[in-house]
């Protein structure tokens, strides 16, 4: 049974900007942990990405580390982003192109984000702890389409109108439903189609599919929601949803609104999957005020990788496993400043440490 299992895991590390190095070094400390347990042979190789890359070499998705990702089984990625750029739209090489880039390029159709509470932190949640108490769903963000991607784009030549374009095709929207329904079928069995198919042409196409796709999948629930109205219900009943699938631009805002409702940002994977290389990072983003200074939370990094092996690999042992640990850090107080219940606050490497030691001495 043990003869089918990958035996050699080859990681791409794309740390990136901000606290994105700290992070992930602890993140890598728990990957070499899992590995060494478990006997696969890791190797890994760094690479640049975001505004570092900008620095350095001059775009944010340089070809080697395209290369690098390529040759990999899994990307293990940190944060891009730097303040010079957020305040300058003038700027004509920007780190966020290179994320885009990134994702065009490696085929990561879809972004996982599973929201989940964790005892400890539901009062820190700006909901009620008996609406967020329990709440465990799945959101599945399309990635590689819609206006982000969609042409034309730009400015009139006065400057003074400018468009994006939301394109969605047949194929963009069939693969995303049915991963939906994949993932559905694997946990409460209900996929809510989120659109805005009274008002645009692409919701429409979305609810059509969508309509077709749910007859293939009798025994999964399928509920139709507008946008907006589930902006309302995340905050309203966030236990009504399982898996929630929508296009790129309103899952990148109801990803930020569904992720808060745990009680922290700091606690959060994800996943981006699809053609080639698959790549996990935490959702927080580069935080660069706390950069350098050692107190960022590197636990969505961990849980990123605990995602890793579940998504890239089929390890769900070992992704357990980490996230054993990870509760057993929370439970023990062993977390850093933003969900420090008691005033005891531990760095970025004293968290890690802790996770690494829990698996060694599992
Ligand atoms: C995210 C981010 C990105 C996005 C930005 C940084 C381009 O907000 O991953 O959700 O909008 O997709
Ligand atoms: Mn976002």
């Amino acid at each position: 049974m043990s003869e089918n299992r990958i035996k050699q895991l080859k990681i791409a590390v794309l740390p990136g900007d901000g606290i994105g190095p700290e992070i992930i070094e602890q993140g890598l400390n728990v990957t070499k942990a899992i590995c060494k347990k478990f006997n696969y042979e890791l190797t890994y190789e760094y690479a640049i990405v975001g505004a570092c890359a900008i620095d350095a070499v001059g775009e944010p998705y340089p070809k080697a580390t395209h290369d690098l990702c390529m040759n990999s089984d899994a990307v293990l990625f940190g944060a891009i982003g730097d303040p010079k750029y957020d305040n300058d739209p003038s700027a004509k090489v920007r780190p966020e192109q290179g994320l885009l880039k990134m994702r065009k390029d490696l085929g990561l159709y879809a972004n996982i984000r599973p929201v989940t509470t964790f005892q400890s932190l539901i009062h820190k949640s700006p909901l009620r702890a008996e609406l967020v108490d329990g709440a465990d769903f799945m959101c599945i963000r399309e990635l590689t389409g819609g206006m982000y991607f969609g042409r034309p784009q730009g400015r009139s030549e006065d400057g003074n109108t400018a468009y994006d374009t939301c394109v969605y095709t047949r194929e963009e929207v069939e693969r995303i439903l049915h991963l939906a329904y994949k993932y559905a079928g694997q946990r409460n069995k209900k996929v809510t189609i989120v659109d805005k198919a009274n008002v645009l042409a692409t919701s429409r196409l979305w609810r059509q599919i969508g309509q077709e796709i749910a007859t293939q999948y009798p025994e999964i629930e399928t509920e139709f929601m507008f946008v907006d109205n589930a902006a309302m219900r995340i905050i309203q009943w966030p236990k009504s949803f399982d898996v929630l699938v929508t296009e790129n631009l309103f899952g990148d805002i109801l990803t930020d609104e569904a992720s808060v409702i745990t009680g922290s940002l700091g606690m959060l994977p994800s996943a981006s999957i699809g053609i080639h290389t698959s790549v996990f990072e935490p959702i927080h983003g580069s935080y660069p005020q706390a950069a350098g200074k050692n107190i960022a939370n590197p636990l969505a990094t961990i849980l990123s990788a605990a995602l890793m092996f579940e998504y890239a690999f089929g390890m769900m042992n070992e992704g357990a496993l980490i996230r054993e640990a990870v509760a057993a850090s929370m439970e023990a107080g062993i977390v850093t400043e933003d969900i420090s219940n008691d005033g005891k606050a531990y760095k970025t490497t004293e968290v890690g440490e802790w996770v690494v030691h829990y698996i060694n001495n599992k």
